[in-house]
């Protein structure tokens, strides 16, 4: 018997159900269930929509699952039934979810001696999160693991379906499964892309400065690297759109690949910047590699665009999109990424590449824990944005009181913050002076592009602790 079918039969047992209600069991069920995902067997009640539709007898409901959760022991209730304020959810996120990861590891916090020879920084580096990922991450996985075999695994339909749903629902992007592949992460799947959609000498764009990985990858391909600089606007960063139609034309671009929302400068494209940009690109026959991976750590009321939906997918032929839920929930190392080749051609193109370097694309865990992400970790990433909105606004505030030379960009999307130090800063000192006097690792604005010496980029997905720490050292040692 299922879980559901257990459920509904421990229920009728013991509760006196109202007429409407005992012959409709399914729509109660619905109702009163956020998801109901049987392999996982995850109940969550809202307990605050369910008292609305039920009134006290919700409670008497509530009571009822509880005696059921306790003799059944393959299901597991998670009842949400709090309103909180704003300051109230970040303060308890950061409590609940902040976590020590010291020998865990980790690359951000034990892989300080090997990339700043200082083992005793707080790093604010490499771009993932300290805290722990939603609960039903664990059960989901906990689940799997109890099962303890782990022999080649299928991706099951109720993947895709978390997915789909996930991008609808957050961004208006309706995704049929069959433009969906798989990969082992963002920055693999660039690397096919180049590999399967242009020759070495071919020439790729990229908008500097950004996250570096880009510019290795078209470097170790032996592909030829144009960049066109962004324009820094006292610290906010627009494209230059003659430049980079003028580059693009004269290296003869073949691929632009693009960080959509914008790593380190955190820019959220508009839709009239993105509608700019493919113009060119199509025009030009320049095939844009858009990768979305930050695309859900949106803040300050922004909203990302997904570049295949632009002018309705006017575009959407000449795209591939990456994404993955790494950076939302916190999954990094358990390699999963999505990709979205809409146009029938191209993804014929990739296919037969594909073909050609056999790849085992799928993770067992990464797709369990992707499913349980999306399908329930929407209340958590809430929370999580209101934790890095707090954050950012630490940063802000206290620069522009203590230090209102320092110039902070303003934090559209991500959580890296990008700032310019060079009124106070020494730029051939920085490193000097970030690691040795103020005692934190952090991504050096150099690392994006030769000329943001003098800039650091600041990983805030921490406790807020920490943030004011990073800040306060950073005030002391320039006032000192
Ligand atoms: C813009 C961007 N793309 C890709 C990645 C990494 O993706 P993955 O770990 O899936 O290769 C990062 C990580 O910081 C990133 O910022």
């Amino acid at each position: 018997m299922t879980t559901k079918a257990k459920l509904h039969k421990e229920m009728k047992n013991k509760l006196d159900l109202p007429e409407y209600y005992g012959n409709n069991l399914d729509a109660l069920w619905d109702m009163l269930t956020g998801y109901v995902e049987m392999p996982l067997k995850i109940i969550i009640i809202n307990f605050n929509v369910c008292k609305k539709a039920l009134g006290d007898y919700a409670e008497d409901l509530l009571f009822v699952f509880e005696q059921v959760e306790k003799e059944l022991d393959d299901f597991i209730l998670i009842v949400k039934n709090e309103l909180k304020d704003d300051k109230t959810r970040s303060q308890d996120f950061c409590d609940i979810f902040y976590t020590d990861r010291i020998d865990t590891n980790s690359v951000k916090w034990d892989n300080l001696k090997e990339t700043f020879g200082n083992e005793d920084l707080i790093p604010m580096w490499v771009a993932d999160m300290d805290f722990e990922s939603p609960e039903a991450v664990r059960i989901a996985l906990k689940e799997r693991i109890n099962h303890n075999v782990y022999g080649y695994s299928i991706v099951p339909e109720s993947y895709y379906k978390a997915f789909i749903n996930w991008e609808e629902i957050h961004h208006s992007y309706k995704i049929k499964k069959e433009w969906i592949r798989l990969a082992s992460g963002v920055v693999p799947a660039i690397y096919w892309f180049i590999n399967a959609f242009t020759r070495p000498n071919d020439s790729i764009i990229i908008l500097l400065p950004v996250y570096y990985p880009f510019q290795n990858a078209i470097k170790n391909t032996n592909r030829n690297l144009v960049t066109c600089e962004l324009i820094n606007d006292n610290g906010y960063y627009k494209i230059d759109f003659d430049e980079f139609e003028r580059s693009i034309v004269e290296n003869k671009v073949k691929m632009f690949i693009q960080s959509s929302p914008h790593n380190p400068v955190g820019r959220v494209w508009s839709m009239e910047e993105q509608d700019k940009i493919l113009k060119i690109c199509k025009d030009n026959g320049v095939l844009v590699i858009s990768d979305e991976i930050h695309q859900d750590i949106i803040l300050n009321g922004h909203k990302h665009i997904p570049a295949a939906t632009v002018k309705d997918g006017y575009y959407a032929d000449n795209i591939i999109t990456i994404t993955s839920a790494s950076k939302t929930f916190n999954l990094a190392a358990l390699n999963t990424a999505n990709m979205i080749i809409e146009s029938p051609e191209i993804r014929q193109e990739y296919d037969d590449y594909i073909k050609t370097i056999s790849t085992s694309s799928v993770n067992l865990m990464g797709i369990i824990a992707t499913q349980a992400a999306y399908n329930y970790g929407e209340e958590w990433l809430s929370d999580l944005l209101l934790v890095l909105e707090d954050n950012y606004k630490l940063v802000k505030e206290s620069f522009n009181e203590f230090l209102p030379k320092i110039v902070v960009s303003p934090l559209e999307g991500t959580y890296l913050v990008w700032i310019d130090l060079r009124e106070y800063v020494d730029r051939e000192n920085i490193k000097e002076f970030i690691e040795d006097k103020c005692g934190i690792g952090v991504d050096y604005g150099e690392w994006f592009s030769p000329l943001y010496k003098g800039f650091i980029r600041l990983n805030i997905a921490t406790r807020t602790t920490l943030v004011r720490y990073a800040v306060q050292n950073i005030i002391d040692n320039i006032n000192k």
